[in-house]
């Protein structure tokens, strides 16, 4: 996983992040573009943006057509983890084993780095792709990235965790409801990335062959999701700060609904084991780009950061 093919990518990926920032963000305030930076360029294991790679290239794509696609995800990403990690959300101090945005830059500046980023990652797709694609990958990223997806669901884990006052939204302690909000939290992201590699790559095109890979990326998508965030949830319980980059052992204490919480340790390590052998069957027939997301998959459960 880790070979010459995989860091030519990382540096690929590094540069693009840095080029779209410095160019697009070029004439903005300067404190806002240090707390951007600082977060998009903390140093973020980049599964979302390879996910678009390899995608791309799995339905015939270069790198090159990924690239921006990749950044506006990883974008959207940087967002979501300042907002997360705010008081009024996890009220975390250490992200990507710095401290955390607004510990930095203090809160206001945090929050509208965030709105600055999310609202760049749009403006990245349109500067890049042709209309029509750019019409396809930003109804794709909104809906990953919006209410029915990532922030849905950090509003169905803050509910989980009975914050949300005054209004309640009920969500049953049982695997389904956990498994709902994980695949908005999370999984809806990863399958955007996903979706937009296959669009990067047909660039308008909707023949036969991108559908099946479609299809194929999709519950890839979903199996991969789901066994990344048990397994985010399991370094939680089991992980070392020093490796993660963040704190661990904070789900417990606040009544976060989360796998080894409902499920135990074991139980919740054989289901992501599971899910990641099903995320590899799907991939394994999609050639090199197919073997590439297979390994990332093992990766990915057997990360300890
Ligand atoms: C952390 O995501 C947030 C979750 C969705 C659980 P990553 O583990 O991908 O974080 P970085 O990008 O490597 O910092
Ligand atoms: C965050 O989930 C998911 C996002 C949408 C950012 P967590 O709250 O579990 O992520 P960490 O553990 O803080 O990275
Ligand atoms: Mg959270
Ligand atoms: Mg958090
Ligand atoms: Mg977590």
């Amino acid at each position: 996983m880790f070979g010459p093919d995989w860091q030519h990518r990382q540096r690929r990926i590094e540069d693009a992040l840095r080029h779209y920032l410095h160019t697009q963000a070029a004439t903005a305030p300067r404190a806002l573009v240090e707390a951007m930076e600082y977060s998009l360029l903390a140093p973020g294991k980049r599964l979302r943006p390879m996910l678009v790679l390899l995608a791309c290239e799995a339905a015939g794509g270069t790198i090159n057509q990924a690239l921006p696609a990749a950044v506006a995800v990883e974008m959207v990403h940087a967002y979501s983890l300042i907002h997360d990690d705010l008081p009024a959300m996890d009220d975390d101090d250490l992200r990507r084993g710095l401290p955390t945005c607004h510990k930095k830059f203090g809160e206001a500046l945090a929050i509208l780095a965030g709105d600055a980023l999310l609202t760049l990652a749009f403006e990245v797709l349109a500067i890049s792709y042709a209309p029509a694609t750019v019409t396809v990958m930003v109804l794709e990223l909104a809906q990953g990235a919006g209410a029915v997806g990532m922030v849905g669901g950090q509003v169905l884990d803050l509910a989980a965790e009975d914050r949300l006052l005054p209004t309640r939204q009920p969500i049953e302690r049982t695997i389904d409801g956990l498994e709902g909000i994980h695949r908005r939290k999370t999984g809806a992201l990863f399958r955007a990335s996903l979706r937009l590699g296959v669009h990067a790559a047909a660039a308008g095109r909707a023949d036969q062959v991108q559908a099946t890979t479609l299809q194929r990326l999709d519950r890839y998508a979903h199996a991969f999701g789901l066994a990344f965030q048990i397994t985010d949830d399991l370094l939680d319980v089991e992980g070392d700060a020093s490796k993660l980059g963040k704190r661990a052992g904070k789900d417990a204490p606040r009544g976060k609904l989360t796998y080894p919480g409902l499920l135990g340790v074991a139980e919740s390590r054989r289901r992501a084991r599971q899910l990641a052998d099903e995320a590899i069957d799907m991939v394994t027939p999609l050639g090199q780009a197919g073997q590439t997301l297979a390994e990332l998959m093992r990766g990915v459960i057997e990360r300890d950061r």
